[in-house]
């Protein structure tokens, strides 16, 4: 079912019918915490951060671009034809297949998870704010005609009320560099991730290893607003997935500043017409011009997510395995 035949309507208790399989699976502790929407509660940083933008005409660029905007349905839509989600599928592929049970965790309003139900697994959006306007409160006020396969869970990425070894996939987008402690989270979804199961993050700030996190916090535009925003080497990530027990851990998104071997090649030669003749020499020449090739790949395959540069806020995405035992 396309995702803009849903309609907002009035917060009710509970959530539309959760599938018995995913009940049996998660078991009924998850039923217990579902949301209250007669909690008293307080608004959080991220949407204080997240009305503002909507209101501030010079931040419309950044509500499109962090699908921030107003409609929930029309933001889903939205997402689900971008580039973004493009390669979502495409990395996890046959994996989304119907049956399949996908955590969403650090869900907000459900933008991806509302995008991934399309798809046919069965996803569980775990959030800790109960906001209607970024977490999961939304889900709550969806009119939830027979679809999409999805449940709403009030819950706490370090502490999953799941079962171990239950998701085929988790997934999260912007949210690790959220978590108070990176290394119990990433232990946490191991845990409840069944083995040879997969792990997908999406869109982590970088550092690069001298940078200085002050400047990449002053650029952040939800600083202002009290939002707990970090920014870990590539590294760190690296460390925390594998320590979790992770395997074949790949890193995608950022491109940088992509150089151009004929641009590195003349920058690397125009001051010095030793490396110049040298160049030009019948076989010495082509040795060193692969030299020069070799350096350059290597720049460009392994430096482009250390080397990045800390004031516009780079991210990256993530993709790691659970060994099948
Ligand atoms: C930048 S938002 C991203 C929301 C959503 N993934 C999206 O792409 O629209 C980060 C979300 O992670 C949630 N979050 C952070 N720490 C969490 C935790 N320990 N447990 C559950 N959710 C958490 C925040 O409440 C927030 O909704």
């Amino acid at each position: 079912m396309a995702v803009h035949q849903f309609a907002e309507r009035a917060p009710r208790a509970g959530f539309g019918n959760t599938s018995p399989v995913m009940t049996s699976a998660i078991g009924d502790k998850t039923l217990r915490q579902r949301i209250d929407h007669s909690a008293v509660r307080s608004v959080s940083p991220y949407e204080r951060s997240v009305i503002g933008f909507r209101s501030d005409p010079r931040m419309q660029g950044v509500v499109e671009k962090n699908y921030f905007d107003e409609d929930l349905a029309a933001a889903v839509s939205r997402y689900g034809q971008s580039d973004e989600f493009a390669k979502v599928v495409s990395v996890l592929a046959m994996r989304l297949r119907p049956g399949a049970l996908l955590l969403d965790f650090g869900a907000g309003r459900g933008l991806t998870s509302l995008a991934l139900a399309q798809s046919g697994a069965f996803v569980v959006s775990v959030e800790s704010d109960p906001s209607e306007v970024v977490g999961i409160g939304a889900l709550g006020k969806l009119k939830r005609p027979p679809g999409p396969p999805l449940a709403p869970v009030s819950g706490d990425v370090l502490q999953l009320p799941f079962r171990d070894h239950v998701f085929d996939i988790a997934f999260c987008r912007s949210v690790l560099h959220h978590l108070e402690d990176l290394d119990s989270g990433l232990k946490e979804i191991w845990r409840v991730l069944r083995p040879g199961g997969i792990l997908l993050v999406l869109n982590e700030h970088i550092l690069g290893p001298f940078s200085d996190e002050r400047i990449f916090l002053q650029s952040h535009p939800a600083v202002p607003y009290g939002v707990n925003e970090h920014a870990y080497p590539v590294w760190r990530y690296w460390k925390v997935v594998r320590q979790a027990g992770f395997r074949k851990v790949h890193f995608f998104g950022y491109e940088g500043d992509a150089l151009d071997f004929r641009d590195f090649l003349a920058t690397s030669c125009r001051h010095n017409p030793f490396r110049f003749r040298l160049m030009a020499l019948p076989c010495i020449g082509k040795l060193f011009r692969g030299a020069l090739y070799g350096l350059h790949v290597l720049t460009r395959r392994h430096l482009r997510y250390i080397c990045v540069p800390e004031e516009s806020c780079v991210a990256i995405s993530i993709v790691a395995h659970k060994p099948a035992n």
